[in-house]
């Protein structure tokens, strides 16, 4: 579709995260006109939903060093070692700056300093948090403010389409399908040199997942779609407690943060027993990736659809005091986690791969910047580090609106003609996405389950050609429409990325090729689409 309208800026921010909120108050500081837009309301993505809170170094005795390597070896070989030092170093300083910007995080009554708790793969209390389990509300509400007070201008209900790019390939603005009432309701534009993505991650691609209906993998396609580098989609990560509210459940499940684990919860099976004990010196606080292993093994052991995580021994008032949220959620579905294990089971979480990026967040196309879930800046390697993709955010955020401020992208005017979306995928296409990525490419994956999802996908994607190509037709553009055709084009490139590789590491685990295989595959899949891919 041809863009209605168009909107002049310096730096246009796709989506309102942590990760986009932060680019903007620093690039807006510097005085660059900056425009936000974001999918739904400013506080509808990720970031609001984080519980367990934002990993650094702030503690007694704790260093950068140390958060670096329990970094690295949850990151199983693949992390790149100068972005994980990027990011533990100038980490504390990042926090204290959001701080600055107005959020709270909750501090010891004794001592006045911010209260650390613990999660899988940490050594140490590392993790700082707000509200007891809401330190995502809290932060986007902080930064949602400070946005609000700098006068920046935002554009909610916007759906980016694609990129708009001048005649030597660098970023002119992007596309947008704006719904609502107002001067710039339907397609339109927003033109600028600095394009960044921030659009959170893709983990609507699965049935069951503790994303919001807004993560639909719009960045990683719209990406894709303007030839940039995307890195590591294999490398889903799926959270192992996430309430079970029965086996047909989809869209977003709540979330029972690591910190109940890190807090001294248990999990136990369907007999009461402590089964990560003896599996993994952190027992149920070792990597994220090794406890959604346990418990998956353990559920096919026994015939059961999920564990449980027994916490009753923290008693009435610690749970209201120090997980109101969860507890909140666990009496909502009927389960009071005071008197009774909470069942749980894994699901899809986050996603560690992206869109390439080098250290200042710049992707392979100039211009265009990534930053926070939508990227892959090399910290997480085959597996994040629990608490580490809020710091990402921030830390990124902060070297993009320098690198931008530092060396302002050059542009000539859009020439390249707006590029097709299509053919677009029917709106219930998604349940359909979902279903196929739950049974082929979810926590256990096998050479002939990727196989069968990769042929549904190439089915989907043929049928909706097929009626473009012989009867001239296609969805109705909308958001629904849109949203499914992005979802099938992270799915594709994700069933791909794992049917390669043929091993397990991190959160990526091939039945048929059980071992982690460094002579092969201590390397990247990075997938750039031709013309006719797209
Ligand atoms: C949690 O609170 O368990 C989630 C933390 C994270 O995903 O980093």
């Amino acid at each position: 579709p041809a863009p209605g309208w168009a909107v002049e800026a310096d730096v246009v921010v796709v989506g309102s995260g942590v990760a986009g909120l932060t680019v903007a108050l620093r690039c807006a500081a510097a005085g660059r006109r900056t425009v936000v837009v974001t999918k739904a309301r400013l506080d509808d993505g990720s970031t609001r939903w984080a519980q367990g809170g934002i990993a650094a170094a702030l503690g007694e005795g704790d260093t950068p060093e140390q958060h670096l390597d329990d970094t690295l070896v949850a990151g199983a070989g693949l992390c790149d070692e100068a972005a994980v030092r990027l990011l533990v170093t100038e980490g504390p300083g990042a926090v204290g700056r959001l701080m600055e910007s107005g959020a709270v995080f909750d501090t010891s009554a004794e001592t006045g300093e911010i209260e650390l708790t613990r999660e899988g793969g940490h050594h140490r209390r590392r993790i700082a948090h707000a509200g007891g389990d809401a330190t995502g509300a809290e932060i986007s509400r902080a930064l949602v403010e400070a946005v609000q007070a700098a006068g920046i201008r935002t554009v909610e209900n916007a759906l980016v389409l694609d990129l708009l790019q001048d005649a030597e390939g660098r970023t002119a603005g992007v596309t947008l399908h704006v719904m609502g009432e107002g001067q710039h309701d339907g397609v339109g534009a927003v033109h600028a040199p600095a394009v960044i993505l921030a659009t959170g991650g893709m983990g609507q691609v699965f049935s069951a997942t503790t994303n919001p209906a807004v993560s639909t993998g719009d960045g990683v396609a719209l990406a894709l779609r303007a030839g940039a580098e995307v890195s590591d989609l294999e490398f889903v990560q799926f959270h192992p407690t996430v309430l079970f509210l029965g086996p047909d459940a989809e869209g977003q499940q709540p979330l029972v943060s690591e910190a109940v684990r890190g807090e001294g919860a248990h999990l136990v099976d369907a007999d009461g027993v402590r089964f990560m004990v003896g599996q993994h010196e952190l027992a149920e606080l070792a990597p994220r990736d090794i406890v959604a292993k346990g418990i998956m093994r353990r559920m096919q052991e026994q015939g059961t659809r999920h564990m449980y995580l027994d916490a009753r021994h923290f008693g009435a008032e610690m749970w209201e005091q120090r997980f109101p949220t969860i507890l909140a959620a666990c009496r909502a579905h009927g389960i009071d986690p005071v008197t009774e294990p909470i069942p749980v089971a894994p699901a899809a979480h986050y996603a560690s791969g992206g869109v390439r990026t080098d250290l200042h967040g710049r992707t392979t196309v100039p211009g265009l910047y990534a930053c926070g879930e939508v990227a892959c800046t090399g910290v997480h390697g085959a597996n994040r580090l629990a608490s580490n993709s809020l710091l990402e955010g921030l830390v990124f955020a902060e070297r993009i609106a320098e690198d931008i401020v530092a060396h302002p992208p050059a542009v000539g005017a859009p020439v390249v003609p707006v590029p097709a979306t299509g053919p677009l995928q029917p709106s219930g296409a998604r349940y359909e996405i979902q279903r196929i990525m739950t049974d082929g490419a979810g926590v256990l994956r096998s050479a002939g389950s990727l196989a069968g999802a990769a042929a549904a996908l190439e089915d989907l994607y043929a049928a909706a050609l097929g009626e473009l190509e012989t009867h001239g037709k296609t969805a109705e553009p909308g958001v629904d429409t849109w949203e499914a055709t992005n979802l099938l084009c992270v799915a594709r490139v994700l069933v791909a990325a794992a049917r390669r590789r043929e091993e397990t590491r991190g959160c990526h685990w091939r039945e048929d090729h059980p071992d982690r295989d460094d002579a092969n595959w201590r390397r990247h899949l990075v997938v750039r689409l031709s013309a006719t891919e797209k």
